[in-house]
């Protein structure tokens, strides 16, 4: 971890890169706010680390950020940059910083933003990055939720809620496709709050046979449909492949049919719930930043502000809640 001394720091520029999330904007209105707060100018990046390369920064105003909090996506744009994750492509965007007169940096995103980071980091080790963390996955190690976070399970449960009607009405088995490569957050919350018959994620080993298993339990005591969260990362295969087996082993439902959610859980309105962890946690980098702090990522934990070390943040692995999965089991009976 480096330190830059307040008086040095003038000029800072905030970037958002990797999957958008939603609370994203709300996140880069709290920043420019409190920047503008304390008398820093506030440069926007366009498209993360691709417009810190070709130098598509730009000049950011408080009113630039009005009329921004509710609304989905970023209006900084975002992209996954493979330049960046080269030493040349890294010194480019070093380069157009220093031409610019950049002091600071405030990314958001999720672990492949603060790899890149780290890596920006060592090889510029006077320039101070704070991140915050902006993903519906959820998974970074840190924080108790990501930006976006939030918002993607209930698009995901109302989705979810609709599909009950239709999966009631015909007296089918549903497999329902939610995000998440790595982790089974989005799928585990939106199971416990979609009232789901099952769910699979990457963090628990299952079989077709323990679903089987499940699914006839349930059929026993007259369940008549059934829904199951799939989280894309998890390991029996993809949601088609999983549905295809299952058919082969029961003959309980009318049909069973496959949804997948997909970007739909990107997009849309943050909800309150984000905006407000949004605004803290972008108001909170700016003021990381003034006390000295970089290669941090500023997460919030039982409702109080940490700042966790990027390395710390990628190299973790931030568990699931084993209680909630097991209650999530319980109720699914
Ligand atoms: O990391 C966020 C996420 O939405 C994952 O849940 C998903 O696997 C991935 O991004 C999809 O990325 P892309 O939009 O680049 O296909």
């Amino acid at each position: 971890m480096t330190e830059k001394k307040l008086k040095d720091i003038k000029r800072i520029a905030v970037f958002t890169s990797g999957g958008d999330a939603p609370g994203m904007n709300a996140a880069i209105r709290a920043i420019v706010r409190n920047a503008v707060h304390n008398d820093l100018h506030i440069y926007g990046i366009m498209r993360g680390y691709e417009g810190m390369i070709d130098g598509n920064i730009k000049r950011l105003e408080t009113t630039d950020v009005s009329n921004i909090i509710h609304r989905g996506g970023t209006i900084l744009k975002t992209a996954r940059s493979q330049r960046f994750m080269t030493p040349e492509g890294r010194k480019k965007a070093y380069e157009n910083l220093v031409d610019n007169d950049i002091d600071a940096l405030i990314a958001i995103g999720g672990n492949g933003t603060f790899t890149g980071a780290t890596k920006f980091i060592e090889e510029y080790p006077d320039f101070p990055v704070i991140g915050i963390p902006g993903t519906i996955d959820n998974d970074l190690y840190g924080t108790d939720f990501t930006i976006g976070f939030d918002t993607a399970v209930n698009t995901s449960i109302q989705a979810v809620d609709k599909i009950r009607d239709t999966a009631d009405s015909h007296n089918r088995l549903f497999f329902v496709e939610v995000m998440g490569r790595h982790s089974g957050f989005i799928a585990l919350h939106t199971a416990i709050g979609g009232g789901a018959g099952g769910v699979l994620i990457p963090e628990e080993d299952t079989s077709i046979d323990d679903l089987v298993r499940l699914l006839k339990r349930g059929a026993k005591r007259a369940k008549l449909f059934s829904i199951v969260i799939v989280a894309e990362g998890n390991h029996m295969g993809t949601v088609y492949d999983i549905a295809k087996k299952v058919e082969a082993e029961i003959n309980l439902y009318d049909d069973i049919k496959v949804t997948v959610i997909g970007h739909l859980q990107r997009g849309g309105s943050p909800s309150a719930f984000d905006r407000v962890l949004s605004s803290v946690l972008g108001f909170s980098a700016v003021e990381g930043l003034l006390a000295g702090k970089s290669g941090v990522m500023a997460g919030i934990k039982n409702n109080t502000i940490h700042y966790t070390p990027f390395l710390e943040a990628i190299s973790k692995s931030k568990p699931l809640n084993k209680d909630l999965l097991r209650m999530s089991h319980i109720l699914a009976q």
